[in-house]
C-alpha cells in the first residue's frame, strides 16, 4: 500500500473513533431516555419508572411504545459500540502490520491469524456489549446449552472449519511464504500470492489464479523453491561428436555466467550427461537469483548458447545414423585388400612354387579374419576344413598337459597353421590361440584343391611340414617311437588320398 493511502487510512480511522466515542458519550443514558420519553408522552417518572401522573396504570399500547423506544436505543448503542470496537481492532492490526511485519514476507501469511483473532475479539465484544444492553436476554445458553445447534453448526461448517484448522497448521509449519514458487503435485505450479484462512492463492506462469483450499493443500506433496534461496536449475543441450567436449564445456560455462539472473555466488556446472544416439548430450546446472522467472532465464541461456555456437563453429546434434553396410564374404574384394592378400600369400614359403595366377586364385578364395588376444582360432579335436596364414600378429600352438596347456610352438606373420587337418582329414592336432590381436587369412579346401592338383611339388613340401610338426607333437607328448619315413609316406599318402590326387 502506498504511504499516502496508509496515512489516510490511519487519519480516517482516528476520526471515526473520535466521532463514535463522542456519539457514545452524548448518547442519552437510560434515565435521560426515560425522562425524554415521559416528557414527550406527558407522563411522569417515579423511582426511575414511567408512570401516569394520575396514578392509573399505563395502557398496553403505551407500554409497548416505551419498550420499543428503549430497545431501539439499546440496539443503536450496541451498533455504535461494535463499530467502535471494529474500527479500533482494525486500526491496531493495521499499525502492527506496519511496524512488526514491515517489508516482511510474513505480512500476508499473518493475515490468517489476524482474521481469526479479529473474529474472536468481535464475538467476545458483542457478547459483553449485548449483555450490558439487554441483561434480561441470556446469550450464554445459546453457545453452551444447545447440543443440537452445536451439531448442526458443526456439520454445516465442517469444510470451513477443516480449512481453518488446516490453514492454522500450515501457518505453524510455514512450509512456504508469499513470493515462493511452489509445485503442487498434479495441480499446478506458480508463485504464492496470498494465504487466507480458507486457502492459498497461486499465480501460475500462465498468469492464471489457482485457488486451493487449505484442507486439500495439507494432503498434497508440495515442492517449494523459497524466494530467499539460491535455487538450482538444469538445462540440456547437445553437440556433434566431432566437437571437443572440453572446449564446449569451457565456452558454455562462461556464456551461462554472463546471463542475467544467473547467480554469481555459485559457478555454473556444465558436464557430459550422455553419449547419445545423435551426439554428445550435455547438462548445465546453474543457480538462479529469482526463481519466479526461471522460464525466461532457461530460455535466455538456450538462446545465448545458439549465438555462442554460431560464433565458435560448434554444431548442435541433429538426429543422425551411421550405417555400416557389411559386404558378404563371397563378394569381390576391393583391389587394395586383394593385392595385400596376394602379397601375403606370396611371402609364405610353401607357396613359393605357385604362379601369379595361382596366387591370385588362392587370394580370391581367402577370407580375412581378426581374433582378439587369448582367443582360440583352432580347437584341438575339432574337424578342420580350412588352413590359416597369419597376416598380422602371432599365435601359440598348445596341447593339453595335465591341468594346463603346453606350448609346442609359436607362429608369427607369414607362417601358416591348420594345414594338418585340412590336408589329411584328421581332427585338429592342437589348440592354436592368438597371443596378440591377430589377423589371419582362411583358405578352404575348395580353394586349395585345384592348386594342389596342379602342383605336386606343393603337396610334397606341405607333407614335409606336416611330418615335422607331427614329430614335434609326438615328442612333446613323449611318444618318440615314430618312424620318420613311414610317417612321411603316410602323410603324403593321406593327403593324396584325401584330395583324390594321383
Ligand atoms: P591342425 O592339426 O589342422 O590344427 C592344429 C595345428 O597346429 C596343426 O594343424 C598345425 O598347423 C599346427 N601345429 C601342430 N603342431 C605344431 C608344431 N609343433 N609347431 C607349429 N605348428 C604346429
Amino acid at each position: 500500500m502506498a504511504p499516502q493511502t496508509s496515512q489516510k487510512k490511519i487519519v480516517y480511522s482516528f476520526i471515526a473513533i473520535l466521532a463514535l466515542t463522542a456519539i457514545l458519550v452524548i448518547f442519552p443514558s437510560d434515565e435521560t431516555l426515560n425522562q425524554l420519553l415521559a416528557e414527550g408522552l406527558g407522563l411522569s417518572i417515579e423511582k426511575g419508572v414511567i408512570t401516569s401522573p394520575t396514578g392509573e396504570s399505563l395502557s398496553m399500547m403505551m407500554e409497548k411504545s416505551i419498550y420499543i423506544a428503549q430497545s431501539i436505543a439499546h440496539v443503536l448503542k450496541v451498533i455504535l459500540w461494535m463499530a467502535l470496537i471494529v474500527t479500533l481492532v482494525r486500526l491496531v492490526f493495521f499499525l502492527i502490520g506496519k511496524t512488526v511485519y514491515r517489508g516482511s514476507a510474513q505480512a500476508q501469511v499473518s493475515s490468517l491469524l489476524k482474521t481469526v483473532l479479529s473474529v474472536v475479539i468481535y464475538i467476545v465484544a458483542f457478547f459483553v456489549i449485548f449483555q450490558s444492553q439487554f441483561p434480561d436476554i441470556q446469550l450464554a445458553p445459546l453457545f453452551t446449552g444447545s447440543t443440537i445447534i452445536g451439531i448442526v453448526v458443526g456439520l454445516a461448517l465442517q469444510d470451513t472449519l477443516g480449512n481453518l484448522f488446516a490453514g492454522l497448521a500450515l501457518q505453524a509449519d510455514q512450509p512456504f511464504q508469499v513470493g515462493d514458487v511452489v509445485v503442487i503435485a498434479g495441480r499446478g505450479e506458480g508463485v504464492i500470492e496470498f494465504v487466507s484462512w480458507r486457502g492459498v492463492q497461486i499465480r501460475t506462469f500462465q498468469n492464471k489464479l489457482l485457488v486451493i483450499s487449505n484442507s486439500v493443500l495439507g494432503k498434497e506433496t508440495i515442492e517449494v523453491s523459497p524466494k530467499n534461496n539460491v535455487n538450482a536449475r538444469v538445462v540440456f543441450f547437445n553437440t556433434l561428436y566431432s566437437q571437443s567436449p572440453t572446449r564446449t564445456i569451457q565456452l558454455v560455462r562462461e556464456t551461462v555466467r554472463q546471463v542475467e539472473n544467473v547467480s554469481q555466488k555459485m559457478r555454473p556446472i556444465v558436464r557430459v550427461r550422455n553419449l547419445g544416439d545423435n551426439g554428445i548430450d550435455f547438462e548445465i546446472k546453474y543457480w538462479i537469483d529469482d526463481y519466479r522467472t526461471y522460464n525466461d532465464t532457461d530460455a535466455l541461456i538456450r538462446q545465448r548458447i545458439w549465438y555462442l555456437f554460431r560464433r565458435e563453429g560448434i554444431e548442435f546434434a541433429y538426429p543422425t545414423r551411421t550405417l555400416h553396410i557389411e559386404q558378404k564374404a563371397a563378394e569381390q574384394l576391393p583391389d587394395e585388400a586383394f593385392n595385400s592378400i596376394a602379397e601375403h600369400l606370396n611371402r609364405v614359403p610353401i607357396f613359393n612354387p605357385l604362379s601369379d595366377e595361382e596366387i591370385e586364385r588362392l587370394a580370391n578364395n581367402s577370407l580375412s579374419r581378426i581374433y582378439a588376444p587369448g582367443e582360440a582360432i583352432v580347437r584341438m579335436g575339432q574337424e578342420g576344413n580350412s588352413m590359416f596364414v597369419i597376416i598380422r600378429g602371432s599365435v601359440k600352438v598348445q596341447i593339453p598337459d595335465g591341468d594346463s596347456q603346453k606350448v609346442v610352438g609359436t607362429l608369427a606373420e607369414d607362417d601358416f597353421f591348420g594345414e594338418m587337418s585340412l590336408l589329411t582329414g584328421e581332427p585338429r592336432s592342437a589348440n592354436v590361440v592368438a597371443i596378440v590381436e591377430t589377423e589371419v587369412l582362411r583358405i578352404d579346401k575348395t580353394g586349395l584343391k585345384p592348386i594342389l592338383e596342379a602342383n605336386p611339388s606343393l603337396v610334397e613340401s606341405i607333407s614335409v611340414m606336416v611330418e615335422e610338426r607331427r614329430l614335434s607333437l609326438l615328442s612333446a607328448t613323449g611318444d618318440n617311437s615314430a618312424e620318420e619315413n613311414q610317417q612321411k609316406k603316410s602323410a603324403l599318402g593321406s593327403i593324396r588320398k584325401f584330395f583324390g590326387l594321383k
